[in-house]
């Protein structure tokens, strides 16, 4: 939610080098961006609504020589989409520039004090104030102790980068946001909300956790506590991910990247040390209540945790979504177990979740792609996802990942580890012969019969279920059509009244045993005119379209739900949508 990129160092095309890190940072917002550029002793702030600019249609001023930039890209909480929203935010005296991320809650009240004091807004964001704030200390104290006076006054989640006109430097802090400092070559630094803004420039990363800040000037990069203001010392990490990864290739969209990726992301997720994965299926057996946490699409991949668990290995388990945890945190001890489940760790509401079950002391293991999160970062172990990046909005082949290592897990709870790897494997080597040209143009040609249609039902029993739902918000994401999953079962109870002629209806096929079922309820749509779409292994009389994917038992929900990002994405195609970034939404949601 929002992005962040800032440099400082002796390079001089600066301006240029945040644009360009900007468009890498669009999946976390895209509705307006900006960029403010230090020159001798001024600031020129340039912002606009809509996608970060072409470089070479924007103002020559813009791309003179610096060695020092900032720059935004927005998706708006507090105010509409409008240039003055959008960030750098300027002090009235045009003293310093503010970017920010998250939600200052108590702007209000502080806005109220500031208006009684004479300052005057010139747009309606929560972030103007902060700058504000920071002007108003900036009578009395010098610029790191006025930002942390105006710091201190911030109450909710937020990632903050501020420049001076006078002062060659950048001073960022954070609490729940994040911020990722960069260290390049010669003494230049870095500082964005996510790796793939400098991932060309430097591998080399310190991360800047809760409540702390840093100063980053030409050849130093100091850390402090902001509370103590006791400096930090930060080690330095190297990153496992190249920008090739972090590229779309030869793709037109990463969303279709993501997707074909999958024919070897399974065999990257499964390749666990087993010792790990031992010890998780241990934590499990022995807690006091396992809860999977996590939300949108990982909160789907949660609740086919339930039906996982149950099925292979007879346990019951309890999914939540991120922002519903709170009504159940009463049932949280230090005997409980809290395995939150994200692409990004980064979410707020999962984040949140972590804090309440750390307060009381429950364990925390989180399963996670993004391995130096914040999420990482407060969890007791993980269990890396291993996908690489992924930047689409709609979470893909990170979904089939994290469902894949919920399978080792449930097997090794039941000390059947090697089986629980062997059906992967098998699956793994499926989803790779799936994954060809002709496939894809199968579900191409559904997608043109499909694109009209205003709304569509998905149908699924047992751990299709979640993936009934995961498919409604696919399509949701990306091609804006009206699309709801249920229980197959359900449909009678309701929902079938608003099946008419031609109605579109998906059909997940599960394993054998819940077929005949499902088939049964497809065949009550079919009857009332329904158009019935069977993802299914073998070819059934109800389907009115057949989409073929591999027999792989228990392993259903992940084969399943390709076929339906594929007709997702051209779906959003069909209708001239950018599937990778759909509108109102953004990959990161730091906000509550
Ligand atoms: C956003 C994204 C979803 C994602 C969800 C959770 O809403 O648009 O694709 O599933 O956040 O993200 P996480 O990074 O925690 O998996």
């Amino acid at each position: 939610m929002c992005g962040i990129f800032g440099y400082i160092g002796p390079k001089t095309n600066a301006a240029k080098m945040v644009i360009e890190g900007l468009k890498s940072l669009e999946y976390r917002g895209y509705d307006s961006w900006g960029i403010a550029l230090k020159t001798d002793n001024d600031i020129i702030v340039y912002k606009k609504t809509g996608k970060v600019g072409e470089i070479n249609k924007l103002p020559k001023n813009l791309l003179g020589k610096t060695e020092l930039a900032i720059g935004h890209t927005r998706w708006a909480t507090h105010g509409g989409v409008t240039n003055a929203n959008a960030h750098p935010h300027f002090t009235e005296n045009k003293e310093i520039v503010l970017i920010h991320n998250g939600i200052f809650e108590n702007y209000f009240e502080v806005k109220k004090q500031l208006l009684r004091k004479g300052h005057k807004f010139t747009s309606e964001t929560d972030t103007e104030v902060i700058a504000h704030l920071i002007q108003e200390n900036l009578k009395r104290h010098d610029f790191e102790q006025s930002v942390k006076n105006a710091i201190k006054k911030i109450e909710g989640r937020y990632a903050i980068v501020i420049i001076h006109k006078n002062e060659n430097k950048i001073i960022a802090a954070r609490r729940g946001s994040p911020l990722i400092v960069g260290v390049g070559k010669n003494g230049e630094y870095y500082i964005a909300s996510d790796v793939p803004a400098f991932l060309k420039y430097t591998k080399k990363v310190m991360y800047l956790d809760n409540d702390q800040m840093v100063i980053l000037s030409e050849n130093s990069a100091k850390f402090y506590e902001i509370k103590t203001h006791k400096e930090i010392h930060k080690k330095m990490i190297e990153i496992g991910w190249d920008s090739q990864t972090a590229e779309k290739g030869a793709y037109a969209h990463f969303m279709l990247k993501e997707i074909m990726e999958q024919k070897e992301t399974l065999y990257r997720a499964i390749n666990q040390d087993d010792r790990l994965i031992k010890k998780v299926a241990d934590a499990i057996n022995n807690a006091c209540g396992t809860y999977f946490v996590g939300c949108g699409t990982a909160g789907k991949v949660c609740l086919t945790a339930e039906y996982l668990f149950s099925e292979i290995a007879h346990k019951h388990v309890n999914s939540i979504f991120g922002s519903e945890f709170p009504t159940h945190h009463h049932f949280i001890t230090n005997k409980t177990l809290l395995i939150p489940i994200s692409q990004s760790g980064e979410t707020a509401d999962t984040l949140e979740a972590i804090e309440v079950a750390k307060e009381v002391g429950a364990k925390i293991i989180s399963i996670v792609n993004v391995e130096t999160s914040t999420m990482a970062r407060m969890s007791d172990l993980i269990i890396p996802v291993k996908c690489g990046p992924e930047k689409a909005v709609a979470s893909t082949k990170v979904t089939t990942a994290q469902m894949a290592i919920l399978i080792l897990l449930a097997y090794a709870s039941i000390e059947k580890l090697s089986e629980g790897k062997i059906l992967l494997l098998e699956t793994a080597e499926k989803i790779n012969d799936m994954l060809n040209p002709g496939y894809v143009m199968h579900i191409f040609k559904l997608a043109e019969k499909l694109k009209n249609f205003e709304s569509m039902y998905i149908i699924g029993r047992g751990a299709n279920y979640p993936m009934a739902l995961e498919s409604a918000i696919k399509l949701q994401e990306v091609s804006y059509i009206h699309a709801e999953g249920f229980a197959a079962g359900e449909l009678k109870h309701g929902p079938i009244a608003l099946i008419q002629k031609n109605t579109p209806c998906i059909v997940l096929v599960g394993e054998n045993g819940s077929k005949s079922a499902i088939l049964s309820n497809a065949m009550e749509v079919r009857a009332r005119g329904g158009y019935i779409i069977g993802v299914s292994p073998t070819h059934e009389e109800v389907f009115d379209y057949w989409i073929r994917v591999p027999e792989v038992s228990i392993a259903s929900p992940i084969v399943n739900i390709i076929p339906i990002q594929i007709l997702a994405y051209q779906l959003a195609i069909l209708r001239k949508n950018n599937p990778d970034m759909p509108r109102n939404l953004a990959k990161s949601v730091t906000v509550k």
